[in-house]
């Protein structure tokens, strides 16, 4: 038989999340700090309202661009917690970030179109800008910037080929967030440069001690900037599959074309929970902010006692210690982890080649898990250390 697969496709590389997943599920008392996804019940008024949906047999597809009250709502939440003014037929409600990031990067890149990607970054960027025929050009953040962008690092990565900067903070896998001030000082060179912004907004909810800010928000940014943001983390809402983008109708115009053929709509009984969330999941989101901050505040301490260097992340829930000084590779200290301890941590490999001396631990795990997580770490790096 012919292969009938595309080169394109060949070329690109398995999650390298999913590998450790797939070895820790054979191992009955493995303990995983691998998954970003939230371990709390979706809010019961949310989910209630999903099961209203059905009851009610309000389950027919709605508008290819989601149900007109979610979009109002999702507009009033974004100018309510962000600043951000766009309107309802500025937003198309899409089956979780993931498509939003698809197909908003399917849509603006040409052939050869550079998009500036971070490094460490979420997994899809990359993956996706390829296979939509443009070229990723990393810029590889440093620890010593608390991995923020920098000035001086955007204005290097841009060529006459440059259309777009992808930016995720706060950031998976780092928790590093952007402020205002650090975000104003890249926003010149953006507009300068006549850049688009990509903004993976998904773990807004999730700082600690700081206010978000969100780049399409500030002067001269708002018709330049796709902000992507979703349900699954703020509300602990991952399998309900329900994302969004906003940007100016003339990018969201476009960007509706390959939702309309790809996906048609989001799930239509997620849209309605989804304006449940929104009009009353401000403390739901708080209760689990909480949580996830005392979870990070134990870790911190835990890494200090253990003598592992860990920058503070600020927001999301993962936390991305120096692992060098143990002198192995991330993924061999997470194999061996994995093998002797049985504890699941992600290398820092996973979100890019820059970034083999950390490792990403991820704390949506009980505080218990944690503090059993913490003893084997602690008896493994005893073991390699003696
Ligand atoms: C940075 C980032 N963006 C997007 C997503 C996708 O989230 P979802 O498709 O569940 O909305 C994730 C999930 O882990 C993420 O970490």
């Amino acid at each position: 038989m012919r292969d009938f697969i595309s080169d394109k496709i060949k070329n690109i590389k398995p999650s390298g999340i999913r590998k450790f997943f797939d070895i820790a599920r054979t191992i009955p008392d493995c303990i995983s700090l691998g998954v970003g996804e939230p371990d709390f019940d979706t809010p019961w008024h949310i989910a209630e309202e999903g099961i209203y949906a059905i009851e009610s047999s309000k389950i027919f597809y709605t508008s290819n661009q989601g149900l007109l009250e979610l979009r109002e709502e999702i507009s009033k939440w974004n100018k309510r917690k962000y600043n951000l003014s766009y309107s309802p037929d500025e937003i198309i409600v899409t089956t979780g970030g993931s498509e939003a990031i698809d197909i908003t990067l399917r849509s603006i890149i040409n052939p050869g179109d550079e998009i500036i990607i971070l490094e460490p970054s979420y997994v899809s960027y990359e993956p996706i800008v390829i296979l939509s025929g443009g070229i990723p050009k990393i810029i590889k953040l440093k620890n010593e910037n608390s991995f923020k962008l920098t000035k001086e690092e955007l204005q290097e990565a841009i060529t006459p080929n440059t259309k777009a900067l992808l930016i995720n903070y706060p950031n998976n896998p780092t928790g590093a967030i952007m402020d205002e001030n650090d975000l104003l000082k890249i926003t010149d060179i953006i507009i300068k440069n006549d850049l688009l912004v990509i903004s993976d907004e998904i773990y807004s909810e999730l700082t600690y001690g700081k206010t978000h800010t969100s780049i399409g928000s500030l002067e001269g940014m708002r018709d330049r900037t796709i902000t992507i943001n979703g349900f699954s983390k703020s509300f602990s809402m991952t399998g309900w599959r329900l994302g969004y983008l906003m940007g100016p109708k003339v990018i969201v115009d476009e960007i509706k074309k390959i939702h309309q053929y790809a996906i048609m709509c989001a799930p239509t009984i997620s849209q309605y929970a989804g304006i449940e969330a929104l009009k009353k999941g401000d403390n739901d989101i708080e209760n689990m902010k909480a949580e996830y901050n005392l979870r990070r505040n134990y870790l911190l301490n835990e890494l200090k006692r253990l003598n592992i260097p860990c920058f503070v992340p600020e927001g999301a829930f993962y936390i991305f210690p120096d692992i060098h000084k143990f002198n192995k590779s991330s993924e061999d200290f997470a194999t061996d982890l994995l093998k002797r301890e049985h504890l699941v941590v992600v290398p820092g490999t996973a979100f890019g080649s820059s970034t083999d001396s950390f490792i990403r631990i991820s704390y949506a795990y009980s505080l218990d898990s944690l503090k059993e997580a913490m003893k084997r770490l602690e008896r493994y790096i005893n073991s390699i250390n003696s």
